[in-house]
């Protein structure tokens, strides 16, 4: 069994080990989602124990935020810890920031998305999300990528503004690396960084997972699953319709799809040893990496939310783990 919260950066804040990510349940990028189903998923992972939840204003344009927020209608709100995300503009009138990416929204329009952590820009995309949301304050407010055309003082000069006007509980960032981090850390306290990491991506050990132990940075990681590779459920024969991600990733190759699966049947004594599935042992192998504080999972409906949630009920052995990773540091990608 693993203790069900853990502190957020050097906050007051506690949160649990594993958060539901809310990007799928949205349906954007992942060939769409049932409004119901998903509205049932979040639901289901809150009352399963999993009372942390991400978001980011970009989901789906809004669309994953504003399902979070009816979901948790129900709920206290003080029992709930929301993050979501600002500094990605699909909707700028000034069309401002750094790196144009063309993408569909939901409804298959064509939008432009900058990377836009400008003062202006933060102070709206504040107020939409918590109308979305249907709340008054964001526990974990992030910078969602490095906008390289706004400098940290004015970003993070904006999001203590937040802070301090009770908008904001705790500050955070999506995707930066060290020297970015020590940017922001001049300016406001750094309460968590939200970077991918799996067990098929390991990059961040090497410089950024030390960097945010040695200065009490949460390490609130992203895509453990793989998306859904490592859960056994992609074999080489499945298909992804043209609106999910997943029919280009490069991971997603026939040939890589082979190689995880033979590497997940390598560790299958381990997971029926904890009577646990494939996504059940990676999870709980994640959170019980030094230095990680939370793994963000995604689920895409009520099932996989409480199966998910159930990974937290057992805990792997230090030899366990070593085999592990062992297993995927010997597995050569395509
Ligand atoms: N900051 C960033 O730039 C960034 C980027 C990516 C993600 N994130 C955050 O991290 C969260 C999680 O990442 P992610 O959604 O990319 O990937 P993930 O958690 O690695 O994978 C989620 C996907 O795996 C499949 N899955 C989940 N549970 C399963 C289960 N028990 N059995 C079988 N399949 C299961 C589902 O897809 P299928 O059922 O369709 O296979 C699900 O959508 C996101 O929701 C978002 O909050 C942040």
């Amino acid at each position: 069994m693993i203790n069900r919260y853990r502190q957020l950066g050097a906050t007051e804040i506690t949160i649990t080990p594993i958060i539901l990510g809310a990007w799928a349940l949205g349906g954007w990028m992942w060939g769409g989602a049932d409004e119901q189903t998903s509205i049932d998923a979040i639901k289901a992972s809150i009352d399963a124990g999993i009372t942390t939840i991400d978001t980011a204003a970009v989901y789906g344009m809004g669309y994953s935020e504003q399902l979070v927020g009816k979901a948790i209608q129900g709920y206290v709100r003080d029992n709930i810890i929301i993050a979501t995300k600002c500094g990605m503009r699909w909707d700028d009138p000034k069309e401002e920031g750094s790196d144009p990416w063309p993408q569909q929204d939901p409804a298959g329009r064509n939008v432009v998305i900058r990377k836009n952590s400008k003062p202006a820009s933060i102070a709206y995309e504040c107020e939409q999300s918590l109308k979305r949301l249907g709340v008054d304050y964001i526990d974990l407010y992030q910078i969602h990528w490095p906008d390289v055309s706004t400098s940290a003082e004015e970003t993070f000069g904006a999001m203590e503004n937040l802070h301090q006007a009770g908008k904001v509980r705790a500050i955070g960032v999506s995707n930066y690396d060290v020297d970015w981090m020590e940017k922001a850390r001049a300016i406001v306290p750094l309460a968590s960084l939200q970077p991918p990491y799996s067990l098929l991506n390991r990059d961040i050990e090497k410089k950024i997972l030390p960097y945010c132990r040695r200065h009490q940075i949460s390490a609130l990681v992203y895509s453990p699953l793989e998306r859904g590779l490592l859960t056994g459920n992609v074999p080489a024969d499945r298909q992804f319709p043209p609106g999910d991600h997943r029919c280009r990733h490069k991971l997603f190759t026939m040939e890589n799809r082979r190689r995880v699966m033979a590497a997940l049947t390598q560790i299958k004594p381990i997971a029926d040893a904890h009577h646990a599935s494939f996504a059940q042992v990676v999870i709980n192998w994640t959170i019980q990496e030094p230095g990680i504080t939370a793994a963000l999972v995604g689920a895409r409906n009520p099932d996989q939310a409480q199966h998910n949630a159930a990974a937290m009920q057992f805990q792997l052995s230090a030899a366990e783990r070593a085999e592990i990773r062992r297993v995927f540091e010997s597995l050569a990608l395509a």
